[in-house]
């Protein structure tokens, strides 16, 4: 499908006129026509914004499906849930140090099925949560019904999305190695400027140790960090939790080891 077509499915789908399309994006509907006429095509630097507006990701626009999104699609695919849906134990640590007393906004990142953005929302958090997969993205609706609550799970790719609103908490578990190196500064730097004044950044991240055997699983796009990389771009904040770990994997079924920091921080405002 070219992407005239993908625009013009997915804003039907966005319940979007091609007049409100147009006016989201600061440009005239008959741009927006044009390209779905196939008379002309976006200008790249619109992509991202388009892409966050259609509640898809760039390479989902352009039609491209990367190795690792059709591996985890195809994971998601699968019955079952294939991370389980036991909550990650940062989720206690949330609710340790940020009970919703009050309302908490929570932006989980790469959220996968969504067990960790569901079991959030049950215990009462307002959850936003994004995954790069459809299949992923679907399963985390079903489970947030069967739960009988609601989180708020959209499209998005982690390398073009940038907050527009402010959260309490931010959690993002296993994905930021997708992030690559020269994304990193601007990506952190926005999502610690759409964190509210107390809010935690609750996050791990698969970092490469000289003396793990990472198996054969790390491959092409993915983009581990240094060790302690994560915790520079905290020097403003108040850091509660600063760990690194080795654990055993069986992710793809061949037994190997990963290591990850571990990091829990605070937003102090003057
Ligand atoms: C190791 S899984 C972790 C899933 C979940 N956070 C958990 O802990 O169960 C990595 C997740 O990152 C997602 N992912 C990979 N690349 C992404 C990207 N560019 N943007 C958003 N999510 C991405 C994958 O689809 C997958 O669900």
């Amino acid at each position: 499908m070219d992407i005239g077509n993908i625009i013009a499915k997915k804003r039907k789908a966005a319940g979007l006129t091609q007049k409100g399309l147009a006016e989201k994006l600061n440009i005239s509907f008959q741009a927006v026509s044009k390209w779905e006429q196939g008379a002309a095509n976006p200008e790249i630097d619109l992509l991202p914004s388009l892409a966050q507006i259609l509640g898809t990701t760039v390479d989902a626009l352009v039609g491209y499906r990367s190795p690792i999104l059709a591996d985890y699609e195809a994971r998601y695919e699968e019955d079952g849930y294939y991370w389980g849906i036991e909550p990650n134990r940062f989720c206690y640590e949330i609710m340790r140090r940020m009970p919703p007393v009050k309302p908490v906004r929570v932006l989980d990142i790469g959220c996968g099925e969504g067990k960790d953005a569901v079991f959030l929302a049950r215990n009462g958090y307002q959850v936003s949560a994004f995954d790069i997969t459809d299949s992923g993205i679907e399963k985390g609706k079903m489970l947030a019904e069967k739960c009988g609550t609601y989180v708020d799970f959209f499209k998005a790719d982690i390398r073009d999305f940038r907050p527009t609103k402010n959260y309490d908490v931010i959690f993002c578990s296993g994905v930021f190695h997708f992030v690559p190196p020269d994304l990193r500064p601007e990506i952190m730097e926005s999502l610690k400027k759409h964190t509210n004044k107390n809010g935690l950044h609750t996050m791990n991240v698969f970092i490469h140790k000289p003396f793990v055997e990472e198996g054969a699983g790390k491959d092409k796009e993915r983009y581990y960090w240094k060790s302690g990389e994560m915790f520079t771009y905290y020097t403003d904040w108040l850091i509660h939790k600063m760990d690194e770990e080795i654990f055993d994997c069986n992710s793809g079924g061949i037994p190997h080891k990963h290591c990850m920091d571990l990091m829990i921080a605070e937003k102090i405002i003057h």
